[in-house]
């Protein structure tokens, strides 16, 4: 029917002024750390083969199982919107070849992500990520740089009140020793059908169980951290190591399963004390046998994601984005035709300069456009009249304080 409003789909984030400069600043502060250590930007389609995840992430997982926007695409092809980009970037990888060359393969990427979660605070249908790859060298110095990648851009956003929690789930020969003493332990358990095909593929999904039952019944379970064998915590032992020497604090979480079946060895956590139930920022994890998996080489990959709309969340739990961060250097009141030629003229040549400069269209009076200066949240106003344009001087108005001196035109660059 015409003229019915449409909302945004069920569970989606999305970012609108003024929130929405936060969310950017949120989003280059996590990505920053990851340029500055050497990662290069990869862009990859959003949807891909669903093969690629029900291969990649793993069928045991409630993100393959039960939250992928699945569909027929117009050739009959079953495409998936992405639910995470590890198995997306593998793909990539290769297929360009990028494994072929100089080793780690090391990229970054940014963009949405896509789960059919039951929406609630802090879980969203559609939400963001900044993560790397690192792919091709098994060196645990590259685990612990990984982490402090992710540390870096939580710090540089402000956050504090959040833990990092590591666990290391072995190498194939530690995990199959405890798969066989946790599938006899399982095996004492009545488990539900559902709850059995899942422990059938992964029984160290049954860790993750939120019902009380299952956590108290799991709560005597083998743990693999029990089971690693030399090389395996050895490895763990260096990237601890490593940690401290960065001064990077840390907690052992050997309950930690993550919610994609990929990984193995060190794998990790940021869990932020202010949001709830939600309290993942970040996480990830190293992954041995993806690229395999994926018809690839046998090479070893690590990684993260970091949810940019927790952490956004995160910043505002702790206070700690201020609400005049984000505001224009000076805003020009042009008064008639020629204030705006004029105006159009000053502002072109400043903002060439790189400050930020906002003009007040629509020829609205004074006291109208002296409103929208002020909600603009401006560090400065002019206005420019017929007089000001002939004397080539205007009035520098710095609103907070509303203290005023006399510029000429030419010298606003210095004055701002
Ligand atoms: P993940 O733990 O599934 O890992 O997601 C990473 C982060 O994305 C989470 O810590 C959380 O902050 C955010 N996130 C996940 N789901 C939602 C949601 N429904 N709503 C809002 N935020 C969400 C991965 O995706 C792996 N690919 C990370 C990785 C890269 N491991 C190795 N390399």
């Amino acid at each position: 029917m015409s003229g019915q409003k449409i909302s945004a789909p069920k569970g989606v984030s999305e970012y609108v002024p003024n929130r929405s400069r936060a969310f950017e600043f949120i989003r280059e502060n996590l990505i920053a750390p990851t340029k500055l250590a050497g990662y290069q930007l990869i862009e990859l389609p959003v949807f891909e083969d669903t093969d690629l995840f029900t291969r990649g992430v793993g069928e045991s997982t409630d993100v393959v199982s039960k939250e992928m926007y699945t569909f027929e695409d117009r050739g009959g092809r079953s495409i998936t919107l992405r639910p995470e980009g590890t198995a997306g970037v593998m793909r990539a990888v290769i297929e360009h070849g990028l494994d072929r060359g100089q080793l780690p393969v090391k990229v970054w990427y940014s963009g949405q992500f896509f789960r059919a979660e039951r929406p609630q605070a802090g879980r969203y249908r559609q939400f963001y990520q900044v993560g790397i790859e690192s792919i091709g060298l098994d060196d645990p110095a590259i685990d612990a740089e990984v982490i402090a990648i992710a540390d870096a851009g939580f710090k540089a956003i402000g956050l504090s009140k959040y833990r990092l929690e590591i666990t290391s789930l072995g190498d194939a020969q530690s995990r199959a020793a405890h798969r066989v003493d946790l599938i006899k332990f399982i095996s004492t358990l009545s488990l539900d059908e559902a709850t059995a095909i899942r422990a059938a593929i992964n029984p160290l999904r049954l860790f993750d169980d939120k019902r009380e039952e299952m956590k108290s019944a799991m709560s005597k379970a083998p743990l693999l951290i029990d089971y690693l064998n030399e090389h395996s915590k050895a490895h763990f032992e260096q990237v601890k190591k490593y940690l401290e020497a960065m001064g990077i604090d840390y907690v052992v979480n050997p309950k930690m399963v993550r919610g994609l079946d990929y990984y193995t060895g060190t794998t990790f956590e940021f869990v932020h004390e202010m949001l709830g139930a939600q309290s993942g920022i970040g996480g990830g994890g190293r992954y041995d046998g993806l690229m395999e998996q994926l018809g690839g080489q046998s090479l070893s990959g690590i990684g993260f994601g970091l949810g940019v709309d927790r952490a956004l969340l995160a910043a505002e739990a702790e206070g700690v984005i201020g609400s005049n961060d984000f505001v224009s250097d000076l805003f020009i009141i042009p008064l008639g035709d020629s204030a705006k030629v004029k105006a159009l003229t000053i502002a072109t040549s400043l903002r060439n300069s790189g400050k930020t400069v906002e003009i007040s269209f629509g020829d609205r009076a004074l006291k109208g456009a002296m409103k929208g200066a002020d909600k603009s949240g401006a560090t400065y106003v002019i206005v420019l009249g017929d007089s000001e344009i002939s004397s080539g001087t205007v009035e520098l108005k710095h609103m907070k304080t509303g203290v005023t001196s006399s510029v000429k035109i030419d010298s606003l660059l210095e004055a701002l």
